[in-house]
């Protein structure tokens, strides 16, 4: 495997006591709204999951009838095909992509692919050129298959598993998507936010699972020192 390993960045879920920034997944929401989702689908989560990040069922409502792809609706009796705006129990609609290449559904993709929220993050950030990148430090594939081209239509990128992939570079320019809460949107916060977003697509109940943690070991402990004070009691020289 020549493909790098994902930069070390900080999460704010990482760790036993983590848990999601809701602020980050609000921007990572719109990233997702205002970038890829001109590609990519997210067809597990259902608009009214945000009331998890923190808008309210007014804004909820804005966001699913405002959403650029709309419910395909079907009407048995007729066979008609068509479509209305999405409803908050509508799941996130399909997406119709021309580009070359099929671009996964995000939904879970920070679960299944090794290195999770990291892996992304390296992804967006990690577009190079090829030719710079093979005279860089230990990039023994490269070095093997000097000739080695990334073909037409596919974009070098040293974190994906082929190295070359047919995602075009999505965050190029800092400000691409404009935050609400005042948060500078460079390229590299861009991209840690939309990949805390697919991390919480991918485990919603992420902090719930956490938190649930503590009682069990809280019982399992104080069962324990009943357990050594009963055994004492039991086993007690008794005059
Ligand atoms: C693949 C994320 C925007 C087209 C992927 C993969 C991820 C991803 C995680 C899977 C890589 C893998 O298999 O390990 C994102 C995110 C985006 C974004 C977070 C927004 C910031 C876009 C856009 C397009 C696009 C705007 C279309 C212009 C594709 C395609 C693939 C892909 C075609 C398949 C690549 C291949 O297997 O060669 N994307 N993407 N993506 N994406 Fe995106």
């Amino acid at each position: 495997l020549f493909h790098k390993h994902p930069k070390e960045v900080a999460f704010s879920f990482d760790g036993a006591f983590g848990t999601f920034d809701k602020a980050q997944l609000q921007r990572g929401f719109k990233v997702y709204q205002e970038v890829c989702s001109n590609c990519h689908s997210l067809k597990q989560v259902a608009f009214r999951d945000l009331t998890q990040l923190g808008y309210n069922e007014a804004e909820v409502k804005a966001i699913a009838k405002n959403w650029g792809n709309k419910a395909q609706t079907f009407d048995p009796k007729t066979g008609d095909r068509g479509d209305r705006p999405n409803l908050p129990s509508d799941h996130f609609p399909p997406v119709y992509y021309a580009g070359q290449g099929n671009p996964p559904d995000l939904s879970l993709v920070a679960k299944s692919r090794h290195g999770g929220a990291q892996y992304i993050h390296s992804l967006l950030t990690g577009y190079t050129d090829q030719v710079g990148y093979k005279n860089g430090q230990g990039q023994e594939l490269l070095k093997m298959f000097p000739d080695a081209k990334t073909p037409d239509g596919l974009y070098f990128n040293p974190y994906f598993a082929n190295l070359n992939l047919a995602m075009p570079q999505p965050l190029t320019s800092d400000g691409q998507v404009t935050y609400s809460d005042g948060k500078a949107a460079t390229v590299d916060q861009m991209a840690l936010d939309v990949s805390a977003f697919l991390t919480w697509t991918a485990e919603p109940k992420l902090d719930k699972r956490k938190q649930t943690g503590w009682p069990v070991l809280g019982f399992l402990l104080a069962a324990t020192v009943l357990a050594y004070l009963a055994k004492r009691n039991v086993w007690a020289d008794k005059h």
